[in-house]
């Protein structure tokens, strides 16, 4: 009676592992979560300020028009002028119920069921989730480790290029924290291009960087806007919660996701998406200092697990540390040790790709101190 893309549906990895965290709270015992990737700093002050002050302005409560407000795609345009030197047009943007619905959304708008895309692995598991749910199939590249986690196009068989019709990248990369650079975006838009497959960059850390590095868009390598990005401000402004992210770029596509949103929802409610507009608002300072808190966290982590021989991937991107288990240990086992001996909650590296079971992610979105404390009683490996 019920369908086999559900049945068949896998279940969200972080749901298995909140699980665990719930019984383990039910009993008392402090957790310190490494798992999710939600942060634990506060939105900034005018941005609360701006959604409870336009609780106040007229028709509120009304649907939204379906692309958004005017004044935030204006906003995002701007952004992406100002940061990317990239431009855009109003029917370039859509806004969306955070970036995970957009990515969704795109799929059908490029394939019909049957059809393939290329995904890489290790990947945010919603791609192939959602493929699965439209019936698409996902030609799944690996990366590697040699390659500091960029896709080498070598690896793409003339058959799986020839049969795809969306490749998604992203990168700065959860959950390896690698991040691309010109020439490699250039040689993947060119190949693309060549093979007339769609290009998407999933941005949502394209700002969680380094502080010394720049922040980069697809965009800025592709003049004739044949790829699209999405972004979100759930990382970059601690809005996770508000579910409030954008799609830009390739107008064609961004037009058919509108399309297809409008048969599923009615917009995000107005007085989030005026909260966004102030987020892109705050001074580029907000922005800095928080990468310096979550690098001196990197700083730390990475400090230590030198210390307890455990090894890392060395990645300038977002707030996760991308780890090797120690020897004797795959990512289960090791998740376990962690949980058990230490209430330390990580990723298995698996949840991103069966075969990155010799790998764990830990996010660094907990106070350093906790972090330094906890990871800091472990035993060496
Ligand atoms: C790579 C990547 N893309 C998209 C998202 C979803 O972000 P949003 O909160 O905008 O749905 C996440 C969230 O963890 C992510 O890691």
């Amino acid at each position: 009676m019920f369908s086999s893309r559900v049945a068949n549906l896998e279940e969200y990895c972080f749901e298995t592992i909140n699980k665990i965290k719930c019984e383990k709270i039910e009993k008392g015992e402090e957790i310190l979560d490494l798992g999710i990737g939600d942060p634990d700093l506060n939105p900034h002050k005018s941005i609360e300020e701006e959604l409870v002050k336009s609780l106040k302005r007229e028709n509120y409560n009304k649907y939204p028009p379906y692309e958004g407000i005017k004044e935030l795609k204006l906003e995002i345009i701007n952004y992406y002028n100002k940061i990317y030197n990239v431009k855009l047009d109003l029917d370039e943007v859509v806004i969306l119920i955070g970036s995970k619905e957009g990515i969704s959304h795109a799929l059908p708008v490029i394939c019909d069921s049957g059809d393939e895309i290329i995904i890489t692995e290790p990947k945010y598991p919603p791609y192939e989730t959602s493929a699965n749910l439209w019936g698409i199939k996902c030609n799944k590249v690996k990366l590697f480790e040699k390659n500091n986690f960029l896709l080498d196009l070598n690896d793409i068989s003339d058959k799986v290029s020839l049969n795809s019709k969306l490749m998604i990248l992203n990168y700065p990369n959860n959950p390896t924290g690698a991040i691309a650079n010109e020439y490699f975006f250039k040689q993947v838009i060119k190949f693309c291009k060549s093979k007339n497959i769609l290009l998407c960059n999933d941005g949502a850390y394209n700002e969680i960087i380094c502080s010394k590095s720049k922040p980069t868009s697809i965009l800025s390598y592709d003049e004739e806007k044949y790829c699209f990005e999405f972004g979100t401000f759930s990382k970059t402004f601690n809005m996770t919660g508000f579910r409030i992210g954008f799609a830009v770029g390739n107008k064609k596509l961004i037009q058919g996701l509108l399309k297809v949103k409008n048969s599923f929802d009615s917009g995000q409610f107005i007085p989030i998406q005026y909260a966004a507009i102030a987020a892109l608002k705050l001074p580029r300072e907000y922005i800095d200092s928080n990468m310096n808190i979550y690098n001196s966290r990197k700083n730390a982590v990475k400090k230590i697990f030198k210390e307890k021989n455990i090894l890392y991937f060395n990645s300038k991107g977002t707030f996760y540390l991308w780890c090797h288990t120690p020897l004797g240990y795959n990512d289960k086992t090791f998740a376990r040790e962690m949980l058990e001996k230490y209430s330390v909650i990580i990723t298995p590296g698996s949840s991103f790709g069966k075969d990155y079971d010799n790998y764990f992610r830990v996010s660094l979105t907990n106070d350093k101190e906790t972090i330094k404390r906890v990871l800091g009683s472990m035993r060496a490996y």
